[in-house]
């Protein structure tokens, strides 16, 4: 079974959560996890209507703060979180990287938090245009997991494998509408998994990055795929709708 996330990111408004959540109302999500990201001051109205429609799309934050509470100017907790029943949050998404100074190291505190109080955790890793073309694609990945596995060696490994999910976003492919090709996808998802492998893991991959209808039927069907990310393509209902459907109907042989 799969997972399907929108990252919402700065877009909508409480009225504009409110009809999305409405017109799917009948969605069936066939065993597959289906979750929006929305910003902050969205995510009551979010829940609400997620809770009135029998919780079948689950709500996830953009963020969470690496502690329960403090002088924390700007952030929102894991306890403010839960009392709203968000179920999990996205954590160390390139944008938090690129700028607001998000760190491997400040990342994988963001994510302890998280998987102490029983949140889900979509973990965003990914390199930049810059880097792949360096050959750097490895050594960015490793130092973006090694502080995530030193957290997560400190939880049990069915905690880690019930609350962790990876995200794979190269960052070039986010927002520019060029996706990774397949061989790219399937070669990443496969380095990414032989490390969480060598480090005791058996972790979820999703793939991100101009994710829509038209390319996750083939995207998903690439081994080491369990779902995707996606930004645009989620915000409307009935693109959500068939992003969903990707998942959930069989890939029609080439002809
Ligand atoms: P797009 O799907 O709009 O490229 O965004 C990807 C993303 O950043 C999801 O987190």
């Amino acid at each position: 079974m799969a997972i399907l996330a929108g990252n919402w990111k700065l877009y909508k408004t409480r009225k504009d959560v409110e009809s999305f959540f409405d017109s799917l109302a009948d969605i069936d999500p066939a065993g597959h996890e289906c979750y929006v990201a929305p910003s902050p001051s969205l995510l009551e109205t979010a829940c609400r209507k997620s809770q009135e429609k029998g919780n079948k799309i689950g709500i996830l934050s953009q963020n969470l703060a690496y502690k329960l509470e403090g002088a924390l100017t700007g952030e929102t907790s894991v306890k403010q979180l839960l009392e709203l029943g968000v179920k999990g949050s996205l954590v160390a998404h390139s944008e938090r990287r690129q700028f607001f100074g998000e760190t491997n190291e400040s990342a994988a505190e963001r994510c302890k938090i998280g998987l102490e109080h029983g949140l889900k955790i979509l973990f965003c890793i990914g390199e930049n245009l810059e880097e792949r073309k360096q050959g750097r694609f490895e050594k960015v990945i490793e130092a973006q997991l090694n502080p995530l596995f030193k957290v997560a060696d400190a939880f049990s490994k069915e905690t880690v494998q019930k609350q962790l999910v990876l995200a794979y976003e190269p960052v070039w492919a986010i927002g520019t509408g060029v996706t990774a090709t397949n061989e790219e996808i399937a070669a990443s998802h496969d380095f990414i998994y032989k490390l969480c492998s060598k480090a005791g893991f058996d972790l979820s991959i999703l793939y991100g990055g101009s994710v829509k209808p038209e390319n996750l039927g083939a995207i998903s069907s690439i081994p080491r795929v369990n779902g995707a990310l996606v930004g645009g393509a989620s915000l409307e209902a009935k693109s959500y709708r068939d992003l969903l459907a990707c998942l959930t109907r069989p890939l029609r042989s080439p002809t």
